[in-house]
């Protein structure tokens, strides 16, 4: 696995201040073959916090969710570890075929410690100046081969107004990266595409969801004063198609640049 780095600056952490997490998307149940990576860079350069971007599990291959919570329990027992769920536990929870299904994983979920954020916001722990969201877009937005589609609002809506502390926001897919930016978070984490089927650099050719050239398919974006970050993720569903896209997880150090106090 690749560890992909990059650093965020911010006037709104004083000048010196530096804050570290390691994101991690779409491990799609891949716990067994690459936790334990994930578990090592943990322990060794102990972020402030872990987060994941969902589909940590896939809605075909639930028997892995065990072994998922084995590993963010793990996790968890080392640092703050925050997640957002994406399409695959959405779909999990909303339709009703998996209703059962779903209350076994729920209840797996709930004994981690880890802050599962659905539509919630909270702090870093310490750290009542840095928050952290999670957007879950709704299933109706993930349709293959239609174009992608949130209502104008959609954010504001499930997390209220955005305040002017520094607000990373959690959201699985990046289709909506324009929602984030006019939402007005600081830091937005995505991955879902899994850098396409084949990328070039930061070029995504084609979205695993059918489309040519998605905007926001892979790096770094910034605009409007926000950063998006986009991962190609740390795991598959169904037949693994990567081409010049390896497995990563990506290490982000904020870094204050402010003048005055913030908190
Ligand atoms: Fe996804």
């Amino acid at each position: 696995m690749k560890i992909r780095e990059y650093t965020v600056k911010t006037d709104k952490l004083s000048y010196g201040d530096k804050v570290c997490f390691l994101f991690v998307s779409d491990l799609h149940g891949q716990a067994a073959e690459r936790g334990g990576e994930i578990l090592s860079v943990l322990r060794k350069r102990r972020p402030d916090a872990f987060l994941l971007g969902g589909d940590q599990i896939s809605t075909r291959g639930t028997d892995r969710t065990e072994s998922v919570c084995g590993f963010l329990a793990e996790a968890a027992a080392i640092l703050p570890v925050f997640a957002v769920d994406g399409n695959h536990e959405t779909r999990l929870r909303v339709n009703e075929k998996y209703k059962q299904e779903w209350e076994r994983i729920r209840q797996l979920f709930s004994v981690t410690g880890v802050t599962f954020l659905h539509n919630t916001i909270t702090v870093l722990p310490g750290r009542p100046e840095i928050r952290i969201a999670g957007f879950e877009a709704p299933l109706s937005s993930y349709r293959k081969l239609r174009r992608p589609y949130l209502p104008e609002g959609a954010v504001t809506e499930a997390l209220g107004n955005c305040d002017s502390r520094f607000t990373v926001l959690l959201a699985h897919n990046p289709a909506f990266a324009g929602h984030y930016f006019a939402y007005g978070a600081d830091l937005i984490l995505a991955g879902h595409y899994h850098g396409g089927i084949v990328r070039f650099g930061r070029q995504v050719l084609i979205s695993p969801y059918g489309f040519p050239f998605p905007k926001y398919g892979y790096g770094l974006y910034r605009e409007d004063g926000s950063t998006l970050i986009v991962s190609s993720g740390a795991g598959d569903h169904g037949i693994p198609l990567r081409i010049c896209n390896p497995y990563e997880m990506i290490w982000i150090t904020l870094e204050g640049e402010g003048h005055g106090d913030h908190s």
